[in-house]
C-alpha cells in the first residue's frame, strides 16, 4: 500500500453543482470559490458565464465557453481538503456536456430555488444521477426571498428527485422575515445579515429548548422552530452517512448563496461527508483508486474554435494510481504508447503544466483529434471503462452532403465532431442515411458551421421529425430480430453499432410495447 496515494486520495473532493439555470449554481460556485482563497472577490466566475441575454447567438455562447475552459474544473484547498469543482453548462443545449460531466464525479450539489422548487432540468440531472447512485446534497437557495414553505419544498425533492431527503439545517422564516437557520446537524444558529461578502457568526446552541434562541430571534420564531424540529424529528430519520454514501439519502441544507448565508454549512458539512475518488467498474475488473498502476478515462473534449487550426482540450479524469509528465501511457482504443509534456491542472482558476495528478484529479491534455470521448489511458493494461451513456436526443435531422466535391471531409469532420461529443450520429439501417441527433437547435448550427469552417465541408439538413431514439435489448433473441425486421423501415444503428428504434410518437412508442412486451426500451444506452 503506497502511503501517500491513499493520503492524496483521502482528501480529495471531485464533486459538480447542478441545477436548473437560475438557481443560483454559478453564485454558489463563486461562493465556495471564495472560501478556497481561490479567488478575492465576487464576480469573478460570474464575467465567464454564458449571459442569458446571448442565449439565441451561439457564436457569442461558443466563445464564452472558450473562455469557460479555464473555468471547466475549479480547484482549491480547503481545511486540508483538496477540492475540485467540474462546471457544467448552464444552458440547456448543451445538457450532454452535463451527463457526461457527471460521470466524472464522486458526488453532486443540487441547489434548488425555493420561490421555484424541483424543475426540469433538476430532474433529468437526477436521473444521471441516480444511475449511477452518485451521493448528492441539496442546496435550497434564496431564503433571503419569498418563496415556498420548507416542508412543501422537502416533500416536492423526495417525490420529484425520487430520493429520501433529511434535512440538516433548517429557516427561520422566508423572505423579509428571514432570521437565519438552525444547524440541526451541530446544534447551533447561524443568524441572517444581509452580506455578499462576509461569513454569518454561529452561535453555539446546545439545547433546541434553550432560552437563548427565544432571545436571539423572538419567542414566537423561536416556539415555531421548536415545533419544526420536532415534527422533522418525528418524520425524517436520523442522518445516516453510509445511506448518503449509497445514493439513497440526500441531505439539505438551506441558505442564500447571494449572501454568502449557509454556505459555509454546506461546503463544513460537504468536505466531511462527501466521498473521496471511489472504485470504479471497468468492464474487465473493478479499479481500485489505489492500485499502483495509473488509469484515467477521457469524459469531455473542448474544442477552440479556431478555424486555422484544429486543437482540443481533453479532460482525464484520474481514476487510479498517479499520473505523470511526461510518462508514456497506453492509449486503449489505438493500443498506441502517448506522453504528455503539457498537461494542465486547473487550480483556482488557471491552467498550469502539471507534473503529477491523482485520482479525483482532472488533467487537461492538449489535443489534435487523438482522443474520442470515452478513452482509457493506463500505465499498461487493458482496461475498458464502461462507456459513457448516450441519452436520447430531442432533435432529429438527416445530414446530406451539400457539396459534392468535399464528401470525404464532411465523413471525416461529422466523425471527428461526434466523437468530440457534439451531438449523435445514428445510420438509418434501412437507407444508410446519416440521422443527427442533439438536445437543442443550437447543435446544428454549430454543427454546420463547425464542418465548414474546420473541414470545408458543407452540409445541408433535412427534417424529421422523431420522438425519440430507443436503445433496444431483450433475452429473447427471436422476438428482437422479429422486432427489428417488422420495424425495419424505423431502425438505425447508433455510433458504436448498436440497435436503435427511432420512435417517431409517443404513441408509436407506446403501440410497439404492447406489441412485443419481450423487448425492452431505454432512452438512454447504458441500462
Ligand atoms: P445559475 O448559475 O444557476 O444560472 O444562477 P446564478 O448564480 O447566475 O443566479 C441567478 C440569479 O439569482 C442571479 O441574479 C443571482 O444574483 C440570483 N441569486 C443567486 N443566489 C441568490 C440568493 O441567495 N438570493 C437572491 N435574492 N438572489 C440570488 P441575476 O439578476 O440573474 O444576475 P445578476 O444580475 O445579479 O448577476
Amino acid at each position: 500500500m503506497n502511503e501517500q496515494l491513499t493520503k492524496e486520495i483521502q482528501k480529495r473532493r471531485t464533486f459538480a453543482i447542478i441545477s436548473h439555470p437560475d438557481a443560483g449554481k454559478t453564485t454558489l460556485t463563486e461562493k465556495l470559490l471564495l472560501f478556497g482563497g481561490a479567488i478575492h472577490v465576487a464576480g469573478a466566475v460570474k464575467s465567464n458565464k454564458i449571459k442569458k441575454t446571448a442565449t439565441s447567438d451561439w457564436m457569442e455562447i461558443e466563445k464564452q465557453r472558450g473562455i469557460s475552459v479555464a473555468t471547466s474544473v475549479m480547484g482549491f484547498e480547503y481545511d486540508g481538503y483538496k477540492i475540485n469543482i467540474l462546471d457544467t453548462p448552464g444552458h440547456q443545449d448543451f445538457a450532454e456536456d452535463t451527463f457526461r460531466t457527471l460521470t466524472a464525479v464522486d458526488s453532486v450539489i443540487i441547489v434548488v430555488d425555493v420561490a421555484k422548487g424541483v424543475e426540469t432540468q433538476t430532474r433529468r440531472l437526477m436521473e444521471v444521477c441516480r444511475m449511477r447512485n452518485t451521493p448528492v446534497i441539496i442546496f435550497v437557495n434564496k431564503l433571503d426571498r419569498e418563496g415556498r414553505d420548507p416542508f412543501d419544498i422537502l416533500d416536492e425533492l423526495e417525490t420529484e428527485l425520487k430520493i429520501k431527503v433529511v434535512p440538516l439545517t433548517w429557516p427561520i422564516n422566508i423572505g423579509a422575515k428571514f432570521k437565519g437557520v438552525y444547524n440541526i446537524y451541530e446544534h447551533g444558529l447561524d443568524l441572517f445579515t444581509p452580506s455578499k461578502q462576509t461569513i454569518s457568526e454561529r452561535i453555539e446552541i446546545d439545547d433546541i429548548n434553550s432560552p437563548e434562541i427565544d432571545k436571539l430571534v423572538g419567542p414566537q420564531d423561536a416556539a415555531k422552530l421548536r415545533e419544526d424540529i420536532e415534527l422533522i424529528n418525528g418524520v425524517y430519520p436520523e442522518f445516516d452517512e453510509k445511506e448518503y454514501l449509497e445514493g439513497n439519502v440526500a441531505p439539505v441544507f438551506f441558505g442564500s448563496a447571494l449572501n454568502t448565508f449557509g454556505v459555509k454549512e454546506l461546503l463544513d458539512c460537504f468536505v466531511k461527508i462527501a466521498p473521496s475518488p471511489r472504485a470504479v467498474v471497468a468492464e474487465e475488473r473493478t479499479i481500485n483508486p489505489e492500485e499502483d498502476g495509473f488509469s484515467g478515462f477521457v469524459f469531455k473534449i473542448h474544442a477552440n474554435m479556431d478555424p486555422n487550426h484544429r486543437s482540443c482540450i481533453a479532460f482525464v479524469k484520474v481514476c487510479s494510481g498517479k499520473f505523470e509528465r511526461n510518462v508514456g501511457y497506453r492509449h486503449v482504443r489505438s493500443d498506441k504508447v502517448m506522453k504528455f509534456a503539457a498537461p494542465t491542472a486547473f487550480m483556482a482558476q488557471k491552467k498550469s503544466v502539471v507534473e503529477e495528478a491523482y485520482p479525483g484529479d482532472i488533467v487537461g491534455i492538449p489535443d489534435t483529434g487523438n482522443f474520442k470521448i470515452g478513452d482509457t489511458l493506463t500505465s499498461g493494461e487493458m482496461i475498458h471503462f464502461k462507456g459513457l451513456p448516450s441519452f436520447s436526443p430531442e432533435m432529429f435531422k438527416y445530414i446530406e452532403n451539400a457539396d459534392p466535391m468535399k464528401a470525404k471531409q464532411l465523413d471525416k469532420g461529422i466523425k471527428q465532431l461526434m466523437d468530440e461529443g457534439v451531438a449523435q450520429l445514428f445510420t438509418s439501417s434501412f437507407n444508410g442515411r446519416k440521422i443527427i441527433g442533439t438536445v437543442g437547435q443550437l447543435q446544428f448550427e454549430v454543427i454546420q458551421y463547425r464542418l465548414l469552417h474546420e473541414y470545408g465541408a458543407q452540409c445541408r439538413w433535412e427534417p424529421l421529425s422523431l420522438y425519440k431514439a430507443c436503445w433496444i435489448e431483450s433475452d429473447d433473441e427471436e422476438a428482437l430480430e422479429a422486432f427489428k425486421k417488422r420495424k425495419h423501415q424505423f431502425m438505425a444503428k447508433d455510433k458504436d453499432g448498436r440497435d436503435v428504434f427511432m420512435a417517431d410518437s409517443n404513441y408509436v412508442l407506446q403501440m410497439a410495447r404492447n406489441d412485443f412486451p419481450k423487448i425492452r426500451f431505454h432512452f438512454s444506452s447504458e441500462f
